[in-house]
């Protein structure tokens, strides 16, 4: 069986009635919404906050109650996929381009639930490109500061020119090597006049439920 899936569906055991969760984004969340979908038809009680517009799409066609951030804080839990999570449970986010919202979403959450298979675990952070969204004033200025900073990014594309995200910016994903400081990166980064956000999610996730074809395995 789909390990993603497995994850996914098992997340939604966490989710109790009237709770206000965050939903996020990707092909590992994508079954916990559908299950939540499934419950909410069967009376569960619950309010979701989308940390994307394809997320908002899906849990509309499913009849999930939705909630904008600014009236759901504080969320009891937010449950969300990762490109990569470190044995500390640090992460890199933003492989579908929606990190800015899901970093928001899950700071005003309670508790931060991540839902993958095995190919996310990593010993250490940056195989997998740093996602990092900038404003697309002048991006390349942006782009050299980065690379200053020992990284090497590359503005990301869509079928159609450039990707924009929700918000209406750029992603340049940045090969920084392997991240031996990931918390010191994260705060340059951040300190760069340009920069949204980082796909570093550093000290956030709570929980992480592998998904495997025996099961799944919860790490905490
Ligand atoms: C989107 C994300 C996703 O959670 C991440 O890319 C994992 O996706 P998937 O579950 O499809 O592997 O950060 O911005």
């Amino acid at each position: 069986m789909n390990a993603k899936k497995i994850a996914g569906e098992k997340a939604a055991d966490y989710v109790k009635d009237g709770m206000t969760v965050g939903l996020g984004t990707g092909s590992t969340v994508y079954w916990t919404i559908l299950k939540l979908g499934e419950r909410v038809k069967q009376g569960l009680e619950l309010r979701g906050v989308p940390t994307s517009e394809r997320t908002r799409q899906l849990a509309e066609q499913l009849g999930i109650p939705l909630v904008p951030l600014a009236e759901a804080e504080p969320l009891d839990l937010t449950i969300d996929g990762a490109d990569e999570i470190s044995d500390e449970l640090d992460l890199i986010k933003g492989g579908g381009g929606a990190l800015f919202r899901e970093k928001m979403v899950a700071l005003a959450s309670k508790r931060l639930l991540i839902v993958a298979d095995e190919s996310k675990r990593v010993q250490r952070l940056g195989a997998f490109p740093l996602p990092v969204e900038v404003v697309p004033f002048a991006w390349e200025v942006t782009a050299r500061r980065i690379e200053r900073l020992g990284c090497h990014p590359r503005l990301r594309l869509a079928d159609k020119g450039t990707f924009l995200t929700d918000n209406g910016n750029f992603i340049l994903d940045c090969d920084c090597g392997l991240i031996a400081e990931p918390a010191v990166l994260n705060r340059k980064l951040k300190e760069l006049t340009g920069v949204v956000d980082t796909g570093l999610f550093i000290g956030m996730a709570d929980t992480v439920i592998i998904g495997a074809s025996e099961g799944a395995k919860t790490v905490e």
